[in-house]
């Protein structure tokens, strides 16, 4: 991605591939590879995948192309972007800013886990498959272990952010992100074969609605947010950076494709293997990194060991180009809006990362402060997911719907008349009237059937936060 500060002139993307592959390396991360597995297996299977895809085709795509359309019309980031229109909503960025921030507690854990699983394969681990299990549980329970692995990674995003995002990054990523998508379909067909497998076939894509309660549906919509990078203005800070003469819907239907592309083939790739092994679908976090080894044992041989060492490149390469996009968005607030200098912006916003990284991390082990009996791992994960993101993309369309114009908004979607864009009405609708009115019941229903859960009260307090944020808005 390219950079700049508003003092200087605002860098274009130099090929339409260049951003398409960008905007897709934010979308396809760990969301796809690591959490829709597990949350389609917690969440009952097919009856979750299916309402996924729906949010996915009716709410992500109109909100992604509204993210768009509204960063490249004003060529600001998040916060800067709704600010030069309206004063008064200055805090639809900043609760993306701390999304940002609250997401970044948690993703380099995982990347950690990603990165410390290319040694734990190559160290070998397949070679004892029936450990594979016990062994995850140990490391991430471990008060050390993990922490170094999360200071790697998080380093590898300091390095690569400080450097402006267009190098090295973008480079490993064009030749690792076909090649993991190569890896998940060999691992999916050959998990096909196994014994048994078509149980987990069936479980992913036959729905079974009586498994659907509230929460299951705001896990479905909070996922397509999270997969899609959407809601917290990072496609608005990319779409900053577009030519005016890019098609913005074939450019959103194409990240959106390859994002749930992926996020399907990773399902299919881990359920049936699942299945043939006689494990529970609700594994929870730790699903990827139990089932992929122990297929890949399966399979056994230098092919076996290979392509796993790949798989786990592939993932914390995915990882990486999804966490700088996230690092990025509270990088260029802290540029744009405090005037910071980008080695210091980095600075300061990894290190207060890392403090929460660290909290995330022990609470996986135990240790460390709760809140309404949550840990930090899951408070930041339930306060981003289920709420800031969704609560983001509401009122990021509400902001386009009922702020600005019509004319506006056709004129930037469709580059002045150039591109056509026949649903341009049915898109409007959606995102004036149907998307805020459908987020505000889901998110509702969610919140009252979490407190069964206990997850509630946490809810509560991210709209506590968001309401916060909106009264205090002139200060920010
Ligand atoms: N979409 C990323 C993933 O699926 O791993 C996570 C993410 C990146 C969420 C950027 C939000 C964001 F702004």
């Amino acid at each position: 991605m390219a950079t700049s500060s508003s003092t200087q002139p605002r860098d274009t993307w130099g090929s339409k591939l260049g951003f398409v592959m960008a905007a897709a390396g934010s979308a396809v991360g760990l969301g796809n590879i690591w959490k829709f597995p597990y949350t389609a297996g917690e969440s009952g299977g097919g009856a979750f995948v299916l309402i996924y895809l729906m949010f996915v085709l009716f709410i992500g795509f109109s909100v992604m192309l509204t993210e768009f359309a509204v960063g490249r019309k004003t060529g600001l980031s998040a916060v800067g972007a709704f600010k030069s229109t309206d004063r008064r909503w200055a805090f639809t960025g900043v609760i993306g800013v701390l999304s940002g921030l609250l997401i970044m507690g948690f993703y380099p854990v995982v990347g950690g886990w990603a990165l410390a699983y290319i040694f734990k394969v190559g160290g070998g681990l397949l070679s004892t498959p029936e450990a594979i299990g016990d062994s995850f549980g140990g490391f991430i329970s471990d008060p050390v272990q993990p922490l170094m692995w999360m200071g790697v990674y998080l380093m590898l995003n300091i390095v690569i952010v400080m450097r402006g995002i267009s190098g090295g990054i973008e480079k490993a990523g064009k030749v690792l992100m076909p090649l993991l998508f190569v890896i998940l379909i060999t691992v999916a067909v050959y998990g096909m074969t196994l014994p048994g497998a078509m149980a987990g076939v069936e479980f992913l894509f036959k729905p079974d609605f009586s498994k659907v309660d509230s929460n299951v549906v705001l896990a479905a919509l909070g996922q397509a947010f999270f997969s899609l990078s959407l809601g917290m203005g990072c496609m608005m800070t990319y779409g900053s950076y577009l030519k005016k003469k890019e098609n913005l819907v074939q450019t959103t239907g194409m990240v959106t494709a390859m994002d749930t592309g992926v996020a399907i083939l990773a399902g299919v790739a881990m359920f049936p293997a699942m299945f043939a092994f006689g494990m529970a679908p609700s594994a929870g976090p730790g699903l990827v990194f139990v089932v992929v080894p122990q297929l890949f044992a399966e399979m056994g041989g230098l092919i076996g060991l290979l392509l796993a060492l790949l798989f786990f490149i592939g993932l914390t390469v995915a990882a990486l180009t999804s966490s700088v996009s996230l690092l990025e968005v509270v990088v260029s607030y802290l540029i744009d809006e405090k005037g910071m200098k980008r080695s210091r912006a980095v600075i300061s916003a990894s290190v207060v990362m890392a403090t929460l990284c660290v909290f995330a991390s022990l609470s996986l082990g135990g240790v460390g402060p709760t809140l309404f009996g949550t840990g930090a791992f899951d408070i930041f994960d339930l306060l981003t997911d289920k709420i800031f993101l969704a609560v983001g993309g509401m009122l990021v369309c509400i902001f386009a719907g009922w702020r600005l114009s019509r004319s506006e908004l056709e004129k930037e979607i469709t580059n002045d008349g150039k591109v056509s864009f026949p649903l341009f009405g049915l898109w409007y609708n959606l995102v004036k009237y149907v998307i805020p009115v459908a987020i505000a019941i889901v998110a509702f229903m969610g919140i009252k059937s979490g407190f069964d859960s206990g997850k509630g009260e946490i809810m509560l307090v991210g709209i506590g936060i968001i309401a916060l944020a909106g009264v205090f808005s002139k200060k920010l």
